[in-house]
């Protein structure tokens, strides 16, 4: 039996894998780590403990000791919030995925190790409508930066050393449970719960900024299913790119007044469009569908009608 690690559990994507992959393996099978407290659903569904990916000795304990053989390692300063705190944020983002590959090297026991890469690896002269998966990289932010060096580091490491490492550039995630912190596709989300709290909502991207999102159930669906693909059908070893829906802040808001005719938006960028037009509008994702079959089962209209029912269930309790 498996034994999982994840490491920012009581993050976006960490607080809804960390319940997928109990569900799957069973809640005594699945580790929540985090250097936060979890949300209760994770501290009472299973074992959770804190633990800094940044402490090498710490790590390397923790997995010998409870026999993990896979890794999720989620944690990571996001885009805005690295150009707040540039060294620092590379020192994390690069440090810890560092430490995980060199563990997944040394210890045997570990199988698999999963690393979120983003579409912020690609810059100002990378096609930006369908880009490609193999393409001009020139990222400008801190963030896109780590991500793309930590994508060279993943497939060396599993040339050089047959480390299993998978990864998956995500577009821009949008959930309800978590919501994400110091990025640039925030706005998809804060601008779902504004909604609803106060009906109004003041975007930090133009009206017009088209960028690629996937509602948070496609995004576990995706990662478990490359995690459990058959390791001799997987041809890309840095990261896949991940496509989602093209969308634009004036469209989901086209979206929320269906359901809130009243819904008001105003439009005031900050230094995170200058981030938002170096990202592609929409990404072909024909190799993720090839080699794993990868598939995106919402559209905005869809997903836009679970966020506010959701949210307006949540802002409730
Ligand atoms: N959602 C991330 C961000 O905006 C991109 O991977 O920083």
């Amino acid at each position: 039996m498996d034994n999982i690690l994840v490491i920012g559990a009581a993050g976006q994507i960490g607080s809804e894998l960390v319940a997928e992959l109990r569900t799957i393996y069973g809640n005594a099978h699945v580790y929540a780590t985090d250097i936060k407290q979890a949300p209760p659903d994770i501290l009472e569904g299973g074992p959770f403990q804190i633990l800094d990916v940044m402490d090498d000795k710490q790590l390397i304990h923790f997995i010998i000791r409870h026999k993990i053989s896979q890794v999720y390692h989620l944690a990571a300063v996001l885009s805005g919030n690295a150009e707040k705190l540039p060294t620092q944020a590379w020192r994390i983002n690069m440090d810890s995925l560092m430490n995980i590959l060199e563990v997944a090297k040394m210890v045997e026991e570990v199988k698999k190790v999963f690393w979120p890469s983003s579409i912020a690896v690609f810059g100002p002269t990378t096609p930006r409508h369908e880009t490609p998966q193999r393409t001009v990289m020139d990222p400008v932010t801190v963030y896109g930066i780590s991500k793309l060096a930590g994508e060279r580091w993943c497939d060396y490491y599993f040339k050089k050393f047959g480390v299993d490492v998978r990864s998956l550039r995500y577009p821009g995630l949008i959930s309800y449970k978590t919501e994400p912190g110091g990025g640039t596709t925030d706005y998809a989300v804060e601008i779902y719960f504004e909604a609803v709290r106060q009906g109004k909502y003041e975007c930090f991207l133009t009206e017009a900024t088209a960028l690629p999102v996937l509602f948070m159930p496609d995004a576990i669906t995706a990662t478990i299913n490359l995690m459990e693909a058959d390791r001799s059908s997987l041809t890309v070893h840095s990261s896949y790119n991940l496509g989602g829906m093209s969308v634009t802040p004036g469209e989901i808001a086209v979206e929320i007044r269906k359901h809130i005719p009243e819904f008001a938006i105003s439009y005031k960028p900050d230094f995170r469009q200058a981030i938002a037009d170096t990202w592609p509008h929409s990404v072909d994702d024909s190799k993720a569908r090839e080699d794993w079959g990868f598939a995106q089962t919402y559209d905005l209209e869809k997903m836009t009608g679970i966020m506010l029912k959701e949210i307006r269930e949540k802002l409730k309790t």
